[in-house]
């Protein structure tokens, strides 16, 4: 038997009816942190028979007592015996046994979730994020998988947070998977309520694409950086085109952080990052995504002034702590054109920020013999943090928060972040930047993968959605035409930038017209054979209407409804009766389990015309509900880009709000 047929008849297979040998604990993998320990004796006992509800009663004498000794000293129940002898990664489409085209393409997705260059825990299912899951145990993939290689197209999947619920009866316009992660009775929903009801094997974190098998590694990350960098750029100076000539300060070369130099270089800037982790340095330099490491801060900032006098496009680490870096800026006086932070401050006391004046190996031992002093060393230099920032706003710096609750623990820290009126001084890259210049048009994380896992499949694409945005940029109107200019840059220059790791998908923002005829292009062009096999559609949570999070995605939504989940919760049902092959629907993601609910779907197009409906009727909802809410919380951006989907679509009317006279309700006596 071959090395295909062998991998067909394991996944065939399911949970192994003889028991696979016990498997070593791998050391050179990346493992997830140990988790708490934090179910009694009682919930361990239940923990341990949910487990063991996957396996026949005749392997329970020798799983129980290794599944007990998984959970005592990982504080979960992984199930590494049954994590599969074949390689996991994203093959072509036709290698994965199915009855159904549309479930082998969800095997495709979800196995290049758990590739082990793609996923940042690969034995415990975890792809990104430290705890975001594609499944809790190896039991829950066998049992997955064999179900889609089963499956038919009048069936649907039930996945309940990883666990494969069956094979219900449904027809071929419904989607073949429905995956919900993490929901829960609104009670229950804090921090330790994850790891509770996660040890015992009834829930999962999804994040956003780890759960929704649609993480297509760093490329996601970077685009959206240089989104963000360059409509920076262009709110501090309406003339400038990108990042040229001017310099941007900022922390982090760690999984997110780290996009930024590389994002800063792609829009032609000067980039200085701070990172006292000198692994997470090299790491970075060695990728190529940092181009030059100075650690004599005088030499630094020399190299950087040179670079902006000349409009060179240059990135420097700077291998310290982000701190010294800032003080030695004010005391030298350099105008700083943008600065931020992607320091890890969303969990400030477990290494997420170090503070200053220790060696990071030093920082790391406080934590742990001295949690208290570490966090009073933390808050007063988060203090010095933003008294440095102060002075560099006060010479003309734009600083904006990147959503990692910067602004938030400052302002836990005492430091001098907030206004006269309370407010924050500064604002969120979704409040100034991501909302009003991109979600609110309609403008997000669109992304596609080829399943034939051909280069020459993605080529294609890059070339037609080039082509197709070019066409449409000619009758976009004014307020978008940067945005057209900055997707067409990105997906001309996307092949040079060599960011593909694992499938062969790539992202781009694109609008609701753009998704669309991009869409129907490939679709035409996999009927034609120009493109081998069929493509899977998809996006990003982090989107203009699947997710609801009222310090991020939905940050500049002021009509109170930022703590609303509705618009979330209707866009993944929308999608599902609209032609998606697979949906899912998230609680945490990003800023945490509790704080965010977010969907997704995945879309499989074949050249037919079911597909070419699918497309446009499902794209179309999947980005016009959410500027219809954005519309309806009076972003004047999103009143436009409703209106003209209204023009262009006559079966759509959204309610247009009235504005109300300030004056008027002012005038008011309260
Ligand atoms: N990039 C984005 O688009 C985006 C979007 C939303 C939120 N975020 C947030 O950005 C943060 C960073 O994400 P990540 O995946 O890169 O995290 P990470 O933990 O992998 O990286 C953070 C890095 O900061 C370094 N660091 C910590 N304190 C420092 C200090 N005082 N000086 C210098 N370096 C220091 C750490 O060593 C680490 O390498 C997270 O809070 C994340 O939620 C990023």
């Amino acid at each position: 038997m071959n090395d295909l047929d062998n991998f067909r008849n394991f996944i065939l297979e399911g949970i192994p009816k003889v028991l696979p040998k016990k498997k070593d604990y791998d050391l050179k993998i990346n493992h997830a942190p140990i988790r708490k320990d934090i179910l009694s004796v009682d919930e361990k006992k239940l923990a341990l028979k949910n487990a063991l509800r996957y396996f026949s009663k005749d392997m329970h004498h020798i799983l129980a007592p290794e599944f007990l000794e998984e959970l005592k000293k990982y504080g979960r129940i992984y199930m590494y015996r049954f994590r599969p002898d074949y390689k996991i990664y994203s093959r072509n489409i036709n290698d994965y046994p199915h009855k159904s085209k549309q479930a082998a393409a969800i095997q495709l997705m979800l196995t290049n979730n758990l590739d082990n260059a793609i996923a940042q825990h690969p034995h415990e299912l975890i792809t990104y994020g430290g705890n975001g899951s594609v499944f809790q145990n190896w039991a829950q993939y066998l049992i997955c998988m064999q179900f889609l290689a089963q499956m038919n197209d009048e069936q649907t999947l039930v996945i309940y947070s990883g666990h494969p619920m069956g094979l219900f009866p449904s027809n071929k316009n419904a989607p073949r998977v429905v995956v919900t992660n993490g929901m829960m009775i609104p009670n229950y929903s804090k921090p330790d309520h994850w790891e509770k009801y996660n040890a015992l094997g009834v829930t999962q974190y999804g994040q956003m694409t780890a759960g929704s098998f649609m993480y297509i590694g760093p490329q996601g990350i970077v685009h959206g950086t240089t989104i963000t960098i360059l409509n920076a750029a262009r709110k501090i100076d309406p003339l400038a085109i990108d990042l040229s000539g001017k310099i941007f300060v900022t922390s982090g070369l760690g999984g997110m952080s780290g996009a930024q130099p590389k994002a800063a270089v792609i829009s032609n800037g000067v980039c200085i990052v701070a990172e006292l982790n000198k692994k997470a340095t090299i790491k970075r330099h060695e990728q190529g995504w940092v181009d030059l490491i100075i650690n004599d801060l005088d030499k630094l900032i020399d190299r950087a002034v040179k670079a902006k006098n000349e409009k060179e496009a240059i990135s420097i680490a700077y291998n310290g702590h982000i701190v010294d870096l800032w003080e030695r800026l004010v005391e030298r006086n350099i105008k700083v054109d943008i600065g931020s932070d992607q320091t890890s401050l969303h969990n400030p006391w477990a290494g997420g920020y170090y503070p200053q004046g220790m060696k990071y190996e030093e920082a790391n031992n406080l934590m742990v013999n001295n949690p208290s002093l570490f966090k009073e060393k933390v808050q007063e230099t988060l203090r010095s943090h933003v008294n440095a920032i102060n002075t560099m706003a006060k010479n003309g710096m734009y600083f904006f928060d990147y959503g990692n609750a910067f602004l938030l623990e400052a302002k836990r820290a005492g430091a001098d972040i907030l206004n006269e009126s309370g407010n924050f001084k500064f604002q969120s890259y979704v409040q100034d930047i991501m909302g009003p210049m991109c979600f609110d048009y309609g403008f997000g994380p669109f992304r596609w993968v080829c399943s034939s896992n051909q280069k020459e499949d993605l080529k294609a694409t890059d070339r037609i959605a080039a082509e197709v945005l070019e066409k449409l940029k000619i009758n976009s109107p004014d307020e978008i035409k940067l945005q057209m200019n900055d997707n067409i840059n990105w997906i001309k220059s996307a092949d040079d930038n060599n960011l593909v790791v694992g499938s062969q998908a790539r992202i781009l923002y694109a609008d609701s017209n753009g998704r669309i005829e991009i869409a129907l292009a490939f679709n035409k062009a996999i009927a034609n054979n120009e493109i081998k096999e069929p493509i899977i559609l998809g996006r990003d949570h982090h989107d203009v209407s699947g997710t609801d999070s009222p310090y991020r995605e939905t940050s500049n939504i002021y009509d109170g409804s930022q703590f609303t989940a509705d618009m979330a919760i209707h866009n993944v049902i929308g999608d599902s009766f609209r032609g998606a092959t697979w949906v899912s629907i998230h609680n945490g993601g990003g800023v945490g389990w509790g704080e965010v609910i977010n969907g997704g779907f995945g879309m499989l197009i074949d050249g037919s015309k079911e597909s070419e409906e699918n497309i446009k009727n499902m794209l179309f909802w999947d980005v016009n509900n959410g500027i219809a809410r954005r519309n309806w919380a009076r972003n004047k951006e999103a009143i436009f880009a409703i209106k003209r989907a209204m023009k262009e679509n006559e079966q759509l009317k959204v309610l247009i709000p009235n504005t109300a006279d300030e004056n008027l309700i002012n005038s008011l006596d309260f």
